[in-house]
Parts: structure tokens; C-alpha cells; sequence
């Protein structure tokens, strides 16, 4: 027997995709963070504990010492938002999102500055790529308001597990997931949304290194109508077995194509690509146009936008598989990179493939427009340059 789809998703989810000039906007800063109830972990992580693992914090290793979650129900709409331990659980073995995948996430960073001050970067974006990632799975979108409300009260929080030093940061991490503990497939009528976070080292300790790319000739990561677009579970589950299948093959990380013509560049692993033609002043960046099937980065916009400031030309266009390696050979492509919020700029030096054979971009090694576009968006996020673009946004 059917079932129904819950009626308030479609007019607000709709809504939010209806306003897609809206993809990356700058300044919303209206925030839930009052409505949040505090009910902290009484026994938190002791100061020497924390001060061990902000020395080295790996990646998503450790969790500071509270989470912010708000529970959605079909006919209550979103509840209060409530700050509680980390160790709180929701759900059992029947959870939606366990067998059906009902799950997205988001990924964005708090950075103290020299200061003391701890801001976050762009956050209003990664709320509406949220918002239409729930669009694409059946979710209701969480507000932007309770997006920033939540991260604003776990840092009031949590504000000691903020690491200080060069490019630390506290990584924080919104997932919104079916939590209906029943095996019907439709939309779950049980939402939750939570918050968590997890400090960060630099991404390259020991300076920015290139990395070795697979281009997969035989695993997909997204077609058209599906769900490429979306920060989902899913997509990330599907692209395990071709980064395995490039770490066979010797290399860091898996390039995709798109799945119609397995002609075209789409994206590396986690991060978004650009390609560098020319050197110093004629240098000029191209980045493969959203069709859907990439995921919208918060990075690949802002580089976009300050490859103008540096008066770098940048488009957005399609690129082969052929034009990339021939471009190379003719010295035409002089550094190619890779952009996200985990590592910011990671310059790519290595391309090997079934397919297509294998390459090098110039010497290898990381081009001068890479480092100076990683600089200059690094410099922002940590206060070293100033904010003309009104990205940062202030939490303490
Ligand atoms: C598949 C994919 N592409 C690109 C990105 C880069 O996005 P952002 O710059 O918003 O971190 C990410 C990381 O979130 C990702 O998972």
C-alpha cells in the first residue's frame, strides 16, 4: 500500500531550490543560537586530556565534548534545537537511514584567529547546500537560522577544543538523517538533525605535497537525475571502491568522469578540480561547470571568485580526458589542482589510468598560481588578509 509523503516538505524544499541564485550566498547571518537548551556534559574531556589531542589531532579521530541535535516529526515540524553530550545516541537497528540511506551531511571549519576570536568561514553556504541536499533525499531542510544556531552554541560551548596554531581548526559536522525506527520505504517521518565536532591539524605537516590521481574508467560516482549534486551518504559509500581501486593502482586519489560518455572531467574524490593554462601574467583557470552530477563546492566558488581578485581570468567550461592529456604533453596545462574545505588547495601531480595511460603535469610538483590561490584563501579564513567578500563570520 502507498504511503504518504509528508506534506511540508515539499513546499519548503521547493522553495529553497526555486532560489537557486541563492547556491552561495554571502551574509545571512540570522541565527537560532538563543532557542538552543543547554543540558552540557557535566563531566567534560579534563584540560590536560584536551591540550593532548588539540597537539595532534588528526582528522575526526576525537570529538569535543558536546553535540547539538533537533529532532523533526511530520507533525510537529522541527523541535527545539538541545545541546548534549556527545555520547547521546538517537535510534535503533531499524533506523531509515541505516537500510534506505535517507542521510547528508555537511563539512565546514571554525578557526581561531591571532586574537583569540573564533570565526567560521561561509557558513550560510554550506546551510543552503544542506537545504538542497535535503531537497534530493526527501528531508526536511533544516532553516538556516537553526543551522548557524547549532554551530553558534556547541562553540560557545565547546570554544576550548578550537585549536590554535597554523591551519588547526575545529572541523564541524551537520548530519541530517531518516531516524523513523520502521522498515517502510518512503521519507521517514522521523528526522534528526545533528551537529558534532572534531579538531584538525594541517592538512600537509610537512608542507603542501602533490598528489597521484586515478581517473575511473569503470566505477561512476553520479549520473544525470541522480543524486551527484547532493552531500549524501550514499554518494560517498558508492565512491569507496574506485578510491580503493586507485590506491591498488598506486595513486592518492580517484578522478571521475561523467557516466553518459566517460569523456569528460567531473571531480577528485572529495574535492573539486582546476585546471591552470599558461604561466605568471597570462595565466588563466578553468574549473569544470556544475551539471549536476558535481558537487557544488564552498572552495571552488571562493577560489573562483578570488582567482578575479588576483586578476586571474577563471571559467567554468567542460574538460576532456584527451584535452588534459594532450594540453599537458603540449605544455598548454601548467598545474592542475584539487579544492575542499579539508585541505583547501591540494595541487595534483600524476595521472594514471586503464584507459587513457598516465601523465605528468609539468615537473610535478606544486605550480606557483596553486600556491598563490591556496595563500590567498588561507589568509582570509585566518585573518591574515582582509575580508572583502564579508565571507567570515564571527562566533566569539
Ligand atoms: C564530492 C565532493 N566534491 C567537492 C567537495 C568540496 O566542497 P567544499 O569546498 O564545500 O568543501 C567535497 C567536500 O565537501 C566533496 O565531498
Amino acid at each position: 500500500m502507498a504511503e504518504t509523503v509528508h506534506s511540508n516538505l515539499d513546499v519548503s524544499a521547493a522553495a529553497v531550490v526555486a532560489s537557486g541564485a541563492q547556491l552561495y550566498p554571502v551574509g545571512q547571518r540570522e541565527s537560532a543560537v538563543d532557542q538552543v537548551i543547554i543540558n552540557a556534559n557535566k563531566t567534560p574531556l579534563s584540560a590536560e586530556k584536551r591540550a593532548e589531542i588539540l597537539a595532534e589531532p588528526g582528522f575526526g579521530k576525537y570529538f569535543s565534548d558536546n553535540i547539538v541535535r533537533a529532532i523533526w516529526t511530520n507533525e510537529g515540524g522541527w523541535q527545539q534545537p538541545e545541546l548534549v553530550p556527545s555520547a547521546a545516541q538517537a535510534g535503533g537497528m531499524a533506523l531509515n537511514a541505516l537500510h534506505y540511506g535517507q542521510s547528508i551531511f555537511e563539512g565546514l571549519k571554525a578557526y581561531r584567529h591571532a586574537d583569540g576570536a573564533i570565526y567560521l568561514f561561509r557558513p550560510e553556504a554550506n546551510a543552503v547546500r544542506f537545504q538542497r541536499s535535503a531537497y534530493r533525499l526527501a528531508l526536511p531542510p533544516v532553516p538556516t537560522d537553526l543551522f548557524i544556531g547549532a554551530i553558534e552554541a556547541l562553540l560557545r560551548q565547546d570554544h576550548e577544543w578550537v585549536p590554535e596554531g597554523p591551519e588547526k581548526s575545529l572541523y564541524l559536522r551537520p548530519l541530517e538523517f531518516g531516524s523513523e525506527d520502521a522498515l517502510g520505504v518512503r521519507p521517514s517521518t522521523h528526522v534528526t538533525f545533528a551537529l558534532m565536532a572534531s579538531p584538525v591539524g594541517a592538512y600537509f605537516p610537512q608542507g603542501v605535497k602533490p598528489v597521484s590521481v586515478w581517473i575511473s574508467d569503470d566505477f561512476v560516482r553520479a549520473a544525470p537525475g541522480g543524486t551527484g549534486e547532493a552531500k549524501c551518504a550514499g554518494n560517498y559509500a558508492a565512491s569507496l571502491i574506485a578510491q580503493a581501486e586507485a590506491a591498488e593502482n598506486g595513486c592518492d586519489q580517484v578522478v571521475w568522469l561523467d557516466a553518459i560518455e566517460r569523456k569528460y572531467i567531473e571531480e577528485m574524490g572529495g574535492m573539486n578540480l582546476f585546471f591552470i593554462y599558461g604561466k605568471g601574467t597570462d595565466a588563466r583557470v578553468i574549473t569544470p561547470k556544475l551539471t549536476g552530477t558535481l558537487l557544488p563546492g564552498v572552495t571552488r566558488d571562493s577560489l573562483l571568485t578570488l582567482a578575479g581578485d588576483l586578476g586571474i581570468p577563471a571559467t567554468e567550461e567542460t574538460i576532456s580526458v584527451a584535452q588534459w592529456r594532450e594540453d599537458c604533453a603540449s605544455g598548454k596545462i601548467t598545474e592542475v589542482f584539487a579544492c575542499g574545505t579539508a585541505a583547501v588547495i591540494t595541487p595534483v601531480g600524476r595521472v594514471d589510468s586503464k584507459n587513457s595511460g598516465s601523465w605528468t603535469i609539468a615537473d610535478g610538483q606544486p605550480g606557483e598560481i596553486t600556491m598563490k590561490m591556496r595563500q590567498a584563501l588561507v589568509d582570509i579564513q585566518t585573518g591574515a588578509a582582509p575580508d572583502v567578500h564579508n565571507w567570515m563570520h564571527r562566533v566569539i
